[in-house]
Parts: structure tokens; C-alpha cells; sequence
């Protein structure tokens, strides 16, 4: 999910962007039990890409104290609802404080199973494949796989998300900014025109419901995908 429209949601208020943030936490928390008792195994929200470092400082410096203050508030009713918590991303400019408490949840919500959040922060698909192929020794031939396991690497990934097969962005733009490029190769997209603080779970279902309805054939041909799913 590309949560967009915290700061339209805030300014058509007459309020600060930071409070569109923080109305926009509140949604995450509804999206997140939302997504585990609709049985999404997977969930990937981009909270902050590699390009809002360009935001003035007391957003981006709001932004991870929400960061950090939601993690430590939300990892024990994650270890409740058997949600794994990981954060994808750099980590290298993230404040001490901030690594800490990633570091935290990740390692006590490492066993859970029912879904799996994951949370972009100082992300960015583009340096990611950059990082990822400068690290390819000279000669080396790789697979498709290969190249995938080694971009989670670069990101504190373990891998086992794989390709994305609904991208949701809501705030009514229609484009993917920088997010999981690779992993959105066959992703089926959905554009909300809603902010994201207004996303309600009846958006989430019907962005579903449309999934649901694609024809998705990866190349080939819908009879061949049938097949290959018997
Ligand atoms: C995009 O809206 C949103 C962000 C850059 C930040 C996303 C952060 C949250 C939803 C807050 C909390 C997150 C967690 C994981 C606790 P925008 O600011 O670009 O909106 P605009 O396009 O209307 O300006």
C-alpha cells in the first residue's frame, strides 16, 4: 500500500500536515486488523521513501517519532495477533533510537505467522537495485531469483514477501514513486482517489473485490495459468 494524502487530508482542514500523519497512524491500525482477519498473508505500507529526507525537517522529524512511538505501542498487540513485524529499507540513516526500537520488534514478533507487516522506511526500489547490482561480483551470472534474493538483502529483507500481487495507493494519484519496482513486475494496481486517513476497510475490501476480478496471465495465457493453479 502507497499511503498517500496524509498532508491533502490535513491542509483541507485548516491543520498541520503532522496531524494528516497522525490520523493517518490511525488508519494503518485499522488496515493492519483488517488485512489479519481478511487472511492477507502479506502487507507492505510505504511510510517513507529515500525522497522525504527533502521534507522539512519537523515533518520528516514528526514522522519518525510516529515511527517510533507506534512501533514500541504496537509490537505487543502484534505478538497477541501473531503478526510479524519487519522494517524494509536503509537503516544507516535512521536515528539510533529509531534502529533500536526496529530491532525490538522484529525480534519479538520473529515467530509470528498469521500475517506478515512489513513497514518501507528509507526506501527506495531504485537505489535498492543499484546497491543490489553493485554488489554482483564481475562474471557472475544470476537468475531472476538470485537478483531477488540479493535486493532483500540489501534491504533487511528476508526474501520470503516475494512479488507484490495487488498494489494499493490511495490520495488519487496514479503513479508507483519509487516502491518495490521489481516486485510489482505482474502487480495488479488499484488507485483510490480517497486520503489515506479516510481509507476505511470498505475501500480495502472493494480494492480486493476488484483483484479478485482481474484476469491474470503473467505472459501467457489465462487457460495456462488455470493449469498450472490445478
Ligand atoms: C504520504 O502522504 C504519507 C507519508 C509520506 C507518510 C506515511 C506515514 C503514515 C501513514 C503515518 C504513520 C505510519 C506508521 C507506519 C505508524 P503525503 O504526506 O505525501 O500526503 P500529500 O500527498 O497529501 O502531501
Amino acid at each position: 500500500m502507497i499511503m498517500d494524502g496524509n498532508g491533502r487530508w490535513a491542509n483541507q482542514r485548516g491543520r498541520p500536515r503532522t496531524a494528516g500523519h497522525i490520523a493517518g497512524a490511525r488508519t494503518v491500525r485499522q488496515m493492519v486488523e483488517h488485512a489479519r482477519r481478511s487472511q492477507i498473508r502479506v502487507l507492505t505500507l510505504y511510510a517513507f521513501s529515500s525522497d522525504n529526507w527533502s521534507r522539512p525537517q519537523d515533518e520528516v522529524d514528526a514522522l519518525m517519532r510516529l515511527f517510533r512511538r507506534h512501533l514500541a505501542a504496537e509490537t505487543p498487540k502484534c505478538q497477541e495477533n501473531d503478526i510479524r513485524i519487519s522494517v524494509v529499507g536503509r537503516r544507516d540513516r535512521l536515528s539510533p533510537e529509531l534502529r533500536r526500537s526496529i530491532d525490538a520488534a522484529e525480534e519479538a514478533t520473529r515467530e509470528c505467522q498469521s500475517l506478515h507487516l512489513r513497514l518501507a522506511v528509507d526506501y527506495s526500489a531504485r537505489d535498492t537495485m543499484v546497491r543490489a547490482a553493485a554488489s554482483v561480483p564481475p562474471g557472475v551470472s544470476m537468475t531472476r531469483e538470485d537478483f531477488a534474493t540479493l535486493l532483500a538483502s540489501v534491504n533487511h529483507d528476508d526474501g520470503s514477501a516475494g512479488d507484490v500481487d495487488l498494489l494499493i495507493r490511495t490520495g488519487g494519484e496514479q503513479r508507483l514513486s519509487d516502491f518495490l519496482l521489481w516486485e510489482c513486475a505482474y502487480a495488479e494496481l488499484y488507485f483510490s482517489r480517497r486520503m489515506w486517513p479516510e481509507f476505511s476497510t470498505a475501500d480495502f475490501d472493494a480494492a480486493v473485490e476488484d483483484f479478485r476480478a482481474r484476469d491474470r496471465r503473467f505472459g501467457g495465457l489465462s487457460r495456462q495459468v488455470a493449469a498450472a493453479r490445478a
